[in-house]
């Protein structure tokens, strides 16, 4: 099944319970929240205490994106929170299964995400843990930047190399995604779209949304 993740980083932070019921009202099916701590990437944005605030706006499941070093020191923070689903850097884990074990007996779902020039073949040893993988298809940081070509390929690799397994692994793309590329992406093997600026950034968000879901449900229907 093919998901819409509307992120809210590109909404206004002055009204984020209008955007949060915006894209509720308008059928996301889950929401994104990018949490970024200044280190990891050059940019902060959301705390466990926002978190918790916006899960108590929503009944959407929460999907927490880390952009954090440490991810093991804040899984529990987060997971507190109420996310729903959590997913960490392979680049910002030095212990990548004990964070990913970690997310899983608290009882979220667990994902790793991967930088656009962090090659698939990391996750090897981790692969059938994992209950989805987020591939970047910007550079993690920001809202609103230009989606990165190469992932139409990471996408259809990822897609045969699990499916060669006889894995059943969601791939979410991250960064850059809008009506215009998610058939694409879709094609590729995409099942969870994250979409920021395209929605909060357009004239007619809740028209983008419904966009978005048309393109969504033929996929599905596929
Ligand atoms: C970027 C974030 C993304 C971002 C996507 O670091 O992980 O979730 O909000 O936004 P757009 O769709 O604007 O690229
Ligand atoms: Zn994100």
């Amino acid at each position: 099944m093919i998901r819409l993740a509307p992120s809210i980083l590109s909404a206004d932070f002055s009204r984020i319970g209008e955007a949060v019921r915006l894209v509720e009202d308008a059928g996301a099916d889950l929401l994104h929240l990018d949490i970024m701590d200044g280190h990891f990437v050059p940019n902060l944005t959301l705390g466990p205490q926002a978190v918790s605030s916006i899960r108590k706006m929503t009944r959407l499941p929460i999907d927490v994106h880390l952009m954090v070093e440490n991810p093991g020191l804040f899984i529990p923070l987060f997971h507190e929170a109420g996310a729903d689903w959590i997913s960490i850097h392979i680049e910002a884990s030095v212990h990548l299964h004990r964070d990913i074990s970690l997310i899983k007996e608290l009882g979220s779902k667990a994902g790793i995400v991967l930088n656009p020039a962090t090659p698939i073949q990391l996750l090897n040893d981790i692969l059938k843990e994992l209950d989805f993988i987020l591939l970047m298809s910007v550079n993690p940081g920001f809202g609103g930047q230009k989606f990165i070509e190469s992932t139409h390929q990471k996408i259809r690799q990822l897609q045969s190399w699990i499916d060669e397994q006889h894995l059943s692994i969601p791939i979410e793309v991250d960064g850059g995604v809008s009506p215009s590329n998610a058939e694409s992406l879709i094609q590729d093997g995409a099942e969870i779209l994250v979409v920021g600026a395209a929605i909060f950034a357009a004239e007619d968000p809740v028209g983008t949304i419904a966009r978005l879901k048309e393109i969504i449900a033929r996929g599905n229907r596929s």
